[in-house]
């Protein structure tokens, strides 16, 4: 079965914090699970690079729009692998390949009739020889009478057309711009209302709720025809006459970047996108809705060559961090290169996937970080695998007692795979992660009744055979955790000397000498809760 995973491709203006991670780490998970299973997986992102924000930031910065996404994209590279994300393709969206991808594509939509030019009045600034996007713009909010932006005003939050501006100015120069005629490029949205009614419709028990809500509600509407050229200077080409001085709007080209991405890594990308028995999962936050259920599908549905639409769209909510709303701008947010340097990353996943913003808002909290890690992960899985190893290092000169696997605990065991894959496959990764947990508490708890410290003066084959069921138990962790702890469960499977791992029951006849035991995790000391909260407060 061929597998295609597209995470959400990160604005390269700014750096990846928490927020950023779970939503996105849905993805990873879906797509080392399906690799277990022996699916052929295609799993893609990338850096969004365009766009107005980092045209601005560049202009502050004296550096080059470019330079900018640059240095963000190559953060986002390292931040990403500290992670243990398996992205088979990580690009960017200045990357040539898909510049020249997707003019190609933009040339076939508008061929096929859902492309029109409309002319109309925009603010043009005489010093500076240009169209002004709407963010270039200055003037008082008809409002609040603040300083506020074309498009919106940040003090009282009103959207806003930049013609209702009270004194607008170039935010360039500072001159007043005057309303001169131009033209821009539009997609026929409007002609897909249908389509994506019907889509919502075939997808409504697969698609997380929030997805099929914000649809419904745009369909509601009716779906509006959008602008496909912007007047920014940082962007993609416009391939057509007339169009020198703008750009193609960035949401447009950058959800292409799961075609363009598709067939940069797989010459068979078609396999992915155009045969019916295929998977597809979309991951991203809920913001990013309505470009991955109704303008990403109309793209597609415009280039009108039979792809698979969204079918399994991973729409997280948000993370809150201490109980407040993650703000970039405020500062108010973890910040996932720093993160990284600090703790293991193992265990950030865990946090964020057993307390994710699956279906409603979650809050990260130091505190709790620090109490699930010692308690969970240290505690319950670390300790199981530590203290049986180590057992078997002592008292059995590292080697793996034989013995015969119970009949319960193999059942349990096949249960669980059967459970925890579905579960993956309906993105519900909380409810994995207390399956796996719930077999984790088994296991410590079938160590403590079998009483192999005592047994094993007492009764040496009892206690063989003890171990030698928790050496399964734990085998068979190393694989149920390989989608959610990547880390830990190849350390394990290094330890016992396990090579190839597929999604199931795994036994461990095979198994014979340790190869050294290393301790999983470490105690997180409770006094990084207050150091945390003072750096989170910047008080360091
Ligand atoms: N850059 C967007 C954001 O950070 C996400 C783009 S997802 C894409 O919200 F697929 F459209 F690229
Ligand atoms: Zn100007």
């Amino acid at each position: 079965m061929k597998v295609f995973i597209g995470g959400a491709w990160p604005y390269a203006n700014g750096s990846l914090h928490l927020g950023h991670i779970a939503a996105l780490l849905p993805g990873d998970v879906l797509a080392r699970y399906h690799r277990l299973k022996g699916d052929d997986v295609l799993y893609v992102s990338g850096s969004d690079c365009h766009g107005s924000p980092i045209a601005l930031r560049g202009k502050k910065e004296k550096k080059s729009p470019k330079e900018i996404a640059e240095r963000y994209h190559s953060e986002f590279k390292k931040s990403f692998n500290g992670l243990d994300f398996s992205y088979d393709y990580y690009g960017a969206t200045y990357d040539k390949e898909h510049s020249n991808e997707v003019k190609r594509l933009l040339t076939i939509i508008k061929e096929n009739g859902y492309i029109y030019e409309k002319e109309s009045e925009q603010f043009y600034c005489k010093s500076c020889d240009e169209f002004l996007a709407d963010r270039f713009i200055e003037g008082e909010c008809p409002q609040c009478g603040l300083t506020a932006r074309g498009d919106q005003c940040d003090y009282c939050s009103k959207l806003l057309a930049p013609t209702e501006l009270i004194n607008p100015v170039c935010k360039n120069c500072g001159e007043s711009p005057i309303l001169r005629k131009t033209k821009h490029l539009y997609f026929k949205l409007s002609a897909f209302q249908e389509d994506i009614e019907k889509l919502v419709k075939d997808n409504k028990n697969i698609w997380r709720e929030n997805a099929v809500n914000q649809t419904l509600s745009y369909l509601n509407e009716g779906l509006h025809d959008r602008a496909v050229t912007r007047d920014l200077s940082w962007g993609i080409d416009v391939p057509f006459e007339g169009y020198e001085k703008k750009k193609i709007y960035v949401w447009i080209e950058a959800v292409c970047g799961y075609l363009t991405a598709s067939l940069n890594v797989r010459e068979d990308w078609r396999e992915f996108w155009q045969e019916n028995d295929v998977k597809n999962y979309f991951v991203h936050g809920k913001d990013n809705i309505p470009f991955h259920t109704i303008i990403f599908p109309s793209i597609l549905k415009g280039i009108n060559q039979e792809f698979k639409l969204p079918e399994r769209v991973i729409s997280s909510e948000y993370l809150t961090i201490e109980g407040k709303k993650l703000s970039t701008s405020r500062n108010w947010a973890i910040w996932v290169d720093d993160f990284i340097k600090r703790y293991n990353s193992d265990s950030l996943r865990y946090y964020l996937l057993a307390n994710g913003p699956e279906r409603r808002d979650s809050d990260f909290s130091w505190n709790d970080f620090v109490n699930r890690h010692n308690g969970e992960l240290l505690g319950a899985f670390g300790n199981l695998v530590n203290r049986t190893l180590l057992y078997i290092e002592k008292s059995f000169d590292n080697i793996i007692p034989s013995g015969k696997v119970n009949e319960e605990i193999r059942q349990l065991t096949v249960d669980v795979f059967k459970r925890v894959g579905e579960k993956i496959e309906n993105g519900e990764f909380k409810k994995c992660v207390e399956e796996i947990f719930n077999y984790v508490r088994y296991g410590n708890k079938y160590f403590d009744t079998e009483t192999p410290w005592i047994t094993f003066k007492e009764d040496r084959e009892k206690c063989n055979n003890s171990i030698h069921n928790i050496v399964y138990i734990i085998a068979n962790l190393s694989i149920l955790l390989e989608p959610f702890l990547p880390k830990s469960s190849k350390e394990i499977r290094r330890e016992l000397g396990i090579d190839i791992i597929n999604w199931g029951e795994i036994n461990i006849d095979g198994l014979n000498k340790l190869n050294g035991v290393n301790k999983l995790f470490d105690r997180i000391d409770k006094k990084v809760i207050e150091e945390e909260l003072k750096r989170l407060n910047g008080e360091n």
